[in-house]
């Protein structure tokens, strides 16, 4: 049987941090899905089309291969496009063209497969909700506006993304938010059976130590310790 975490929030709640740490120090595999999304928008955007349009969007996913390694690469049609697709025109556009039906059934696919044959851990929007609906445990995490501004600012800052203001940032990721929680396919929404777990004063450190701890209690402490003694 293989064990899977699910991790949900909105940006920069630390998903993807806490997400990472815990694949290794746990040897699961770790799935980004908010990086393909953004690998399909940044297609749509180098051929000049339209985020919103489902129809234009669609006219893509035939020639748009997302692959994820397992250090966290991102390659669209094996170009690694992992820090390109950080930069603020992927990050203003995606969540229109994450929205679209056809989009996402695309990428839930390839997730579900990903995760079918080890140990996952998987951050995102619906993972809890749709993508591993079975989840063995199931996080939604949540920050304060404030915090989570500051964090992808000084993110930002320190891997050399064109900075824009702390303002900038702030109203970009509120509305992205916004746009998340309200569209018509797979919402963003804590799963009834998630955890929620409030990050805003917490240290990365503080917030693996917390998921793991859930993840411990709920396994039981014989699989944990088969676990532990297997990495
Ligand atoms: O790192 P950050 O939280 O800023 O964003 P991300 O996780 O890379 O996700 C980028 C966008 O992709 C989100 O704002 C959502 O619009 C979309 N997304 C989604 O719809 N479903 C997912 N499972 C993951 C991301
Ligand atoms: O994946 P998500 O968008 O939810 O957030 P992230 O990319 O993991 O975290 C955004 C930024 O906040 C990163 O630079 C993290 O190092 C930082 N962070 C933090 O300062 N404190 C935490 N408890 C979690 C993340």
């Amino acid at each position: 049987m293989s064990y899977s975490i699910a991790i949900d929030g909105p940006a920069a709640s630390g998903k993807s941090t806490a997400a990472k740490i815990i694949a290794k120090r746990l040897k699961f595999l770790y799935v980004d899905t908010g990086a393909m999304y953004r690998a399909v928008t940044l297609l749509m955007l180098e051929k000049g089309l339209d985020t919103k349009d489902s129809k234009q969007a669609e006219s893509i996913l035939e020639e748009c291969h997302i692959r994820e390694d397992r250090e966290g690469r991102i390659y669209l049609n094996d170009r690694d496009v992992t820090s390109r697709v950080r930069e603020n025109d992927v990050s203003s556009q995606v969540s229109y063209a994450c929205a679209h039906k056809c989009v996402r059934e695309r990428l839930v696919a390839l997730q579900q497969e990903m995760a079918k044959s080890e140990n996952v851990i998987m951050d995102g929007r619906d993972i809890g909700t749709v993508v591993l609906k079975d989840a063995t445990l199931k996080v939604f995490q949540i920050a304060s506006v404030q915090a989570r501004a500051e964090r992808r600012y000084l993110e930002n800052k320190a891997k050399g993304i064109a900075v824009e203001s702390l303002e900038q940032i702030k109203e970009d990721i509120e509305r992205r938010d916004y746009i998340d929680s309200h569209r018509e396919n797979s919402p963003l929404m804590k799963a009834s059976d998630a955890i929620e777990v409030d990050t805003s004063d917490m240290t990365i450190e503080e917030e693996v130590d917390v998921i793991i701890h859930l993840f411990r209690e709920r396994i039981g402490e014989t699989s944990w310790n088969n676990l532990v003694q297997s990495l």
